[in-house]
């Protein structure tokens, strides 16, 4: 994913698909044109990058030059286009190729019928990379397009969104989905996750969910999924991970409008995480980040040791079971760690302190996602 301004774009046509388009493109017109040497005439700003390539992959002689026109204003087309380098050189009796990045509502392709209207140019042929038509007001004819693609904006080779994003190899389409910050968070046992947690998603409003809250929650409920990992665990198997993800995704579905979500307890294997993933793609989104509270064992130790006191929870009363529990933590994450790591999408965040100082660590991590 990527941010041009204000804006948030994701992958949507291949730098290879692109270039496969354009050679057939300019094959097609090759065939079309025979023998006879045609002028390409590409429409500045956007289409300079198609040019460069078409004319690269156009397998006979041919002429190229430019004009320079520009309607575009933000993400919406405008009626009002201006010439600012018209035709220099004589056309008349020519077969004429205009080359054209993209045509939305056909304002533009408008504008270069008038100029071409005075040329006398033999034929005036119609060539586009991307093609809106949902968006296509116009009855001009189109006699070649590259790939028609839907009403939305989009940006990368030559295409622009406010200047930004013409030098990219790659088209990306706009996000319409609004941006969410999603992370997993970790932290051995007595880290502080639950405390965080809380005090997290309400101040930026995310959803935390907890897998071992979710597994519960379908289980009481007896919903499908519920049952169904029941089922598994009922055998004394471990509930696939399909089940669990399935889980998540409604979890994620119901609270669609949330402006991210702390997965906690979940993933724990490099294919859980990978699922995850997926997941996240599938709603227009990702994951951000691992986020790991950093605690020294000895602080662990003593935190939980004192929580065992009050809480009455056996396994926060003996020392041994709560080092072995670190330890495999530990285990358990490096994994991930790695995972994450990869992505850059690690940090550690220093878990020893006092509460409110470690949620000022942890909001400086996420204000930078
Ligand atoms: P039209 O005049 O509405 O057909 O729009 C043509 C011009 O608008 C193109 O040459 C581009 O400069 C710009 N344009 C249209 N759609 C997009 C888009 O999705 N991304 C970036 N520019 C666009
Ligand atoms: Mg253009």
């Amino acid at each position: 994913m990527i941010k041009l301004h204000d804006k948030y774009f994701k992958p949507f046509i291949s730098e290879e698909e692109i270039a496969d388009v354009v050679t057939r493109m300019a094959a097609e017109v090759a065939n079309d044109l025979g023998d006879e040497i045609p002028v390409f005439v590409g429409v500045l700003n956007g289409s300079f990058m198609l040019v460069s390539d078409f004319v690269k992959k156009y397998p006979k002689p041919c002429e190229v030059t430019f004009i320079k026109l520009a309607s575009y204003e933000g993400v919406k087309s405008t009626e009002d286009i201006q010439r600012l380098i018209g035709l220099t050189q004589d056309l008349s009796g020519r077969t004429v190729v205009i080359l054209e990045d993209i045509i939305d509502t056909g304002q533009t392709l408008h504008e270069v019928h008038r100029i071409f209207k005075n040329e006398n140019v033999k034929q005036l042929l119609i060539a586009t990379l991307f093609h809106k038509p949902e968006a296509y007001k116009k009855d001009f004819k189109l006699h070649y397009v590259g790939i028609e693609i839907p009403d939305k904006f989009i940006v990368g080779y030559g295409l622009d969104y406010d200047g930004l994003g013409r030098d990219l190899p790659a088209v990306y389409q706009i996000k319409t989905t609004q941006h969410m910050t999603n992370f997993v968070l970790f932290g051995p046992p007595g880290a502080g996750k639950g405390t965080q947690a809380n005090f997290l998603k309400e101040k930026y409003n995310l959803l935390h969910i907890s897998t071992g809250d979710v597994f519960r929650f379908n289980i009481k409920n007896e919903t499908a999924l519920g049952l169904l990992a029941k089922s598994f665990m009922d055998k004394g198997e471990l509930v696939p991970d399909q089940v669990t993800i399935d889980m998540l995704e409604a979890e994620v579905e119901k609270n669609a409008g949330a402006k991210g979500f702390i997965f906690d307890g979940f993933p724990r294997t490099n294919t859980q995480a990978k699922a995850l993933d997926q997941l996240m793609q599938s709603k227009d989104s990702q994951i951000n980040a691992m986020i790991a509270l950093e605690v020294e064992d000895e602080v662990l130790v003593e935190r939980l040791l004192e929580r065992g006191k009050s809480s009455g929870r056996a396994d926060d009363a003996d020392e041994s079971i709560i080092r072995n529990r670190i330890k495999e933590y530990y285990t358990k994450t490096a994994i991930l760690k790695d995972y994450y790591s990869a992505q850059d999408k690690y940090f550690g965040v220093d878990g020893f302190g006092d509460i409110e100082v470690i949620t000022k660590r942890l909001c400086n991590t996420i204000d930078k996602l």
